[in-house]
């Protein structure tokens, strides 16, 4: 029975000891299963109690639970210790580990385009504005000069809505109206954003495209203007200052006269595969605005006229990017959209 008391209090020291001497919280771990584990020292006295008398239990019993409890509490104390420790521990890490590459957005090719062409539209004294793709019949025909049997219609393939009078814009054209009935001559406004054809699409045609209209209302305006702001914003987006333009014929029913215009290819000088040999590359569509399109916007073209001009804002991005398929624009494909 006296042995039994003094090897109580010899594990409750050296449990004690123990406890405090660890360091981390694996050697604790180590210290509470050897001491109060399953099959530890304490659990080893617990059970030679079993066999004691109940004079010798009465004696051991509240030795050993002072036994448990202290060794309990000096492990709660210790745990907590070392806990907090490992917290505000610096983090050590290993400089040589392998990172993963990171991926980072970047802005879409539509936007770095749209934003070039607006800074240098800006610069000319342009206002930029936008306009609805769902649009109605009358802003993006009939306004236009283009009534109901104009065969002009055919032109522009057309995702109608069930609203009868309601479609998907086939043209930025369309924001020439809308801007006529907000603003008094003489205004300048380049008007970016997405048009919508039923058609078949192809490396350079798709059924959703981006285009930008510029439109120009003063009076006495003449074609030269329109002539020499085409030449200077293409300068200024290919920057090129030796770029020069030629202009072809060229039909629009909201123009008169209306024009294509090329450029020298900013590339080559004596033709390359992107300008097809010739030297030259169609970039717009353009002209004076038709005296009707201003009358049935309430502007008078007796008093002012003004030139309208439309590009397709892809077409811009292949030839400036050399990039061979319309598709890749929306494709989702990282591996182009990260390039820019
Ligand atoms: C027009 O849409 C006229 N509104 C442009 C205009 C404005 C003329 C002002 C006169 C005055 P066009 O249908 O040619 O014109 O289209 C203009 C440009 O849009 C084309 O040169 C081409 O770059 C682009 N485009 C047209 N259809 C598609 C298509 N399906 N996919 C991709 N780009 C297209």
């Amino acid at each position: 029975m006296k042995q039994l008391i003094t090897e109580i209090q010899t594990i409750k020291e050296q449990c004690l000891s123990a406890l405090q001497q660890a360091t981390n919280l694996d050697a604790l771990e180590r210290t509470r299963i050897s001491f109060m584990g399953r099959n530890g020292s304490i659990a080893t006295l617990m059970e030679t109690l079993k066999s004691k008398s109940v004079e010798e239990k009465r004696i051991l019993g509240p030795l050993l639970n002072d036994l448990k409890t202290s060794c309990q509490a000096a492990y709660d104390a210790q745990f907590d210790r070392l806990s907090k420790k490992t917290d505000a521990a610096p983090q050590s890490f290993d400089v040589t580990a392998y990172k993963p590459n990171q991926l980072y957005g970047s802005l879409h090719i539509y936007t770095h385009i749209i934003e070039q062409l607006s800074a240098i539209f800006t610069t000319m004294g342009y206002t930029i504005v936008d306009g609805p793709e769902v649009e109605t019949e009358h802003y993006n025909f009939t306004a236009l000069n283009i009534p109901h049997d104009h065969p002009a219609r055919d032109m522009h393939d057309t995702f109608w809505l069930s609203r009868h009078d309601l479609l998907l814009r086939t043209h930025t054209s369309s924001v020439q109206a809308h801007a006529m009935q907000q603003t008094k001559p003489p205004f300048g406004i380049f008007a970016p954003g997405r048009c919508y054809r039923n058609e078949a699409t192809d490396a350079s045609h798709d059924f959703m495209f981006t285009q930008a209209e510029g439109m120009f209302v003063d009076k006495n305006v003449s074609m030269a203007q329109l002539l020499a702001t085409s030449r200077a914003f293409l300068q200024a987006f290919f920057e090129k200052k030796d770029l020069n333009i030629r202009v072809r014929p060229g039909y629009f029913p909201f123009v008169e006269p209306g024009v294509e215009i090329d450029a020298t290819c900013p590339f080559c000088k004596n033709g390359c595969s992107i300008c097809k040999k010739t030297g030259w590359i169609e970039l717009l569509g353009a002209g004076l605005i038709h005296p009707n399109v201003l009358r049935e916007s309430g502007i008078d073209p007796e008093i002012y006229n003004g030139f309208a001009l439309g590009m397709g804002i892809e077409r811009l991005a292949m030839i400036k990017y050399g990039i061979n398929d319309i598709r890749l624009f929306h494709s989702s494909n990282l591996q182009f959209l990260s390039q820019f």
